[in-house]
């Protein structure tokens, strides 16, 4: 990704842009955005409180925001982990997997950061659906917590499962495990909970005949096209969280185009939920791997330069 041509589109943005309900304004883009608290999660995942009042204010489960954290550097988007319209903050968990998070990394309280945008995207559409089996996995499980609390709040019975490689990168495992009716954790290597995948929990429930009206899925592209192609056969609806990648946010760009039953769609304005079985996943994988060289590179100077 190209800083110069994502600082060009955010100055369009912020020029002409009252897009996915915020108003961009050059007076937010002077905000600094003071980190309240910095904690690792794991030694790959930070997590941080941010002030930000007017975005806790409005911000709902589903959304994200575009964070810049220093001013020469690059916008990326983040879901928000957590929101506090009281305390005036938004909660981001990032896993550090290049430049920009890496950056993220580093920061800690009393911090500020450059700019945020949002909430955008559509927010989780909130039903009274019945049983929701609400599947997770890697950083998708800090993205999963709100929503999952949503649900229940909607008074939806919440089935909760939570994956990842080992115990030790079980991310808000309790938070989730508070808002849930049923849970399950389960690691690759079985250091925690089932040996397996996820999605061996929701094929078991499926073959027990349990009712389940809605299936969640955020985390790796791969397990939420598994989980997809399990539902699928048996007509149980299933909303999966998509992470193209993005430049803008507001859809001006492009660059976050998803195919959705063979229609074009930008993931940050139409989604960046959509239905799983409509999706094509392989579309998505082959996308955003397509500036994976500019970022290696993008890593390397940014190390070489500390
Ligand atoms: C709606 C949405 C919500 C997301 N929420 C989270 C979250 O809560 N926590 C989290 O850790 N990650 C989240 N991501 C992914 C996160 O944006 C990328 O990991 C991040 O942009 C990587 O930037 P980098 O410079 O550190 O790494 P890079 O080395 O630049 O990229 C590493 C990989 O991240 C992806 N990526 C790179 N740039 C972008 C971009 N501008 N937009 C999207 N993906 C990109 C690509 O697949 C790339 O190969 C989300 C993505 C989307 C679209
Ligand atoms: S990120 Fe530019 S259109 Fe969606």
């Amino acid at each position: 990704m190209n800083v110069e041509m994502q600082r060009q589109l955010g100055v369009m943005a912020s020029a002409q842009s009252r897009w996915a309900g915020v108003l961009v304004t050059g007076r937010m883009r002077a905000r600094m955005y003071e980190v309240v608290k910095s904690d690792k999660l794991t030694p790959d995942v930070i997590k941080l409180e941010i002030s930000a009042p007017h975005i806790a204010k409005k911000a709902k489960a589903g959304q994200f925001i575009m964070v810049t954290p220093t001013e020469h550097g690059e916008r990326i988007p983040l879901t928000m982990a957590d929101f506090s319209p009281e305390k005036g903050t938004i909660t981001i968990a990032a896993l550090e997997v290049g430049k920009t998070t890496r950056e993220l990394g580093k920061m800690k309280a009393g911090d500020k950061l450059f700019s945020l945008v949002g909430p955008l995207g559509i927010p989780t559409h909130l039903h009274q659906y019945g049983t929701v089996v609400s599947i997770g996995g890697g950083i998708g499980l800090a993205l999963m917590y709100p929503v999952v609390r949503a649900f229940r709040q909607g008074g939806n019975k919440t089935v909760n499962i939570i994956g990842a490689r080992n115990e030790k990168l079980l991310i808000y495992e309790d938070e989730i495990k508070s808002v849930s009716d049923e849970f399950y954790v389960c690691t690759d290597d079985g250091s925690k909970g089932h040996k397996g995948f996820v999605s061996d929990i929701l094929k078991d429930l499926i073959a027990k005949g349990r009712k389940i009206d809605l299936v969640y899925a955020v985390g790796p592209i791969i397990m939420m096209k598994v989980i997809a192609n399990i539902t699928r056969p048996h007509n149980i609806k299933t909303i999966v969280s998509l992470n193209p990648i993005m430049v803008d946010g507001t859809g001006m760009c492009g660059s976050c185009r998803v195919i959705i039953n063979g229609k074009t769609k930008f993931g940050c304005v139409d989604g960046p939920e959509f239905d799983g079985h409509e999706v094509d996943f392989d579309n998505l994988t082959a996308r955003n791997r397509r500036y994976l060289p500019e970022e290696q590179v993008a890593l390397r100077r940014w190390q070489e330069a500390k």
